[in-house]
């Protein structure tokens, strides 16, 4: 069996791990991977576009492609492997929407009685700026595209609505992204994300997640790819699992039956639970990162067969261990913004695993970083402060110049 996984961090680390933990005779190929997959699998190079990496599936005789990160899946890979004849896990264009363009999402949203906070939709500055004459709550304001992640400012008056619609709209810092934006109440709550696979009839729901997405500790400062996460979620509780199925998930399934938006991959819930009632603040298509790096190690059922299971049209079913996860990112001064690479790391050979590599390569033998995200450390647990604390243990034996790590992660 060949797989070929797409992306480059350590979720695409994470993944292919666990599939060989399942079955190691998968031979693995990633595009373009980081220096972990080059160990435990071959990365590849110089196919840059979707049509390439079809020709080179094709060639390769790759059994199944997962794609790992949203901007292959919004440049369409899904469709072109599928015109080729080739398997491909994630959403078709179409689908993908749902992340890559939140009017559409939001209107889906709304079309189906998918519980989320209010939202207006502006086309242009001034009308956004008449918008807030009347407002003196705090909003969201969030750019139609998704912008690498970096167009959602929360602003509290009008000042700060004012710099941010002017960012935006006028001196476009997110380029088209932000030719038409929401502004979405905002609302006081707990974050979660559910990642559900989507076997083409239901929707499978992982265990319930928490990322922690900005770079300083009690969640200040820049938003990143996310330093951290722990899986459950302890603010999951039976209940409000209860209303996400009711207010969320079906919903969402049936939207998604009537507007034939079907495929074969992995919704992710982004949720906020405010006043014990589940709201989705967004959709994104495929597995959170770091969501995933404290996912896998706790799937007990064997991954490639929930994926195969939706081509043979198969029940699907997850077995999860009964046990906690957290998982710390250990990053570079200076990320999300200017950070120095290519530092020598130290203590990775002999580290306990489960971890993974996200910016790191080997060079000359040596490890050295080579990102803003340098490594996922996991520790698991039989309580949630179990799986801190060995994930912290571990921490303590890895050492690079200028590293950083969030010393706040599941407290
Ligand atoms: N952890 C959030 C994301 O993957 O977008």
């Amino acid at each position: 069996m060949k797989i070929l996984i797409i992306g480059g961090g350590g979720r695409e680390h994470a993944i292919g791990k666990k599939l060989l933990e399942d079955n190691r005779f998968i031979q693995l190929y990633f595009y373009p991977g980081n220096g972990g997959t080059s160990i435990i699998g071959k990365n590849i190079e110089n196919h840059h576009s979707p049509l390439d990496l079809g020709v080179f599936a094709k060639k390769n005789e790759i059994d199944i492609t997962i794609v790992g990160s949203e901007f292959f899946l919004l440049e369409g890979i899904v469709d072109i492997f599928n015109n080729m004849g080739l398997k491909i896990i994630g959403p078709h264009y179409s689908a993908a929407r749902l992340e890559g363009n939140r009017i559409f999402a939001k209107s889906f949203m709304k079309k189906y009685g998918v519980r989320t906070p209010k939202y207006d939709i502006f086309y242009s500055y001034e009308e956004a700026m008449n918008f807030f004459k009347k407002k003196t709550n705090s909003v969201a304001i969030k750019t139609n595209g998704i912008a690498a992640g970096k167009g959602v400012i929360i602003a509290h008056n009008q000042n700060e609505a004012e710099k941010a619609l002017k960012n935006i709209m006028i001196k476009k810092k997110f380029g088209k992204s932000g030719d038409q934006i929401i502004i979405e109440e905002f609302l006081q709550g707990k974050e979660a994300s559910i990642i559900s696979f989507f076997n083409g009839k239901n929707i499978i729901p992982f265990l319930s997640a928490k990322d922690y997405k900005k770079i300083g500790e009690n969640e200040k400062g820049l938003n990143t790819g996310g330093m951290g996460s722990i899986v459950p979620n302890p603010y999951i509780t039976n209940s409000i699992w209860i209303d996400f199925r009711k207010n969320v998930l079906e919903p969402t399934l049936e939207g998604l039956m009537i507007e034939k938006l079907t495929f074969f991959g992995f919704l992710y819930f982004g949720l906020m639970i405010s006043n014990n009632k589940v709201y989705l603040l967004e959709y994104n298509t495929r597995i959170g990162d770091p969501e995933a790096q404290a996912l896998f190690p706790l799937m007990k059922s064997n991954f490639l067969n929930i994926i195969q299971y939706s081509y043979q049209q198969k029940e699907t079913y997850i077995d999860w261990k009964k046990l906690y996860s957290c998982c710390v990112v250990l990053s570079s001064i200076g990320y999300p913004e200017k950070y120095e690479i290519g530092k020598i790391i130290t203590g990775l050979n002999s580290l306990e695993e489960p971890f993974y590599i996200a910016g790191a390569k080997i060079e000359q033998k040596k490890w050295v970083t080579s990102g803003g995200r340098v490594l996922n450390i996991i520790g698991i647990g039989n309580s949630l402060q179990e799986s801190i604390k060995k994930a912290y243990d571990k921490v303590k034996k890895i050492q690079f110049e200028n590293l950083y790590f969030r010393k706040d992660i599941g407290l």
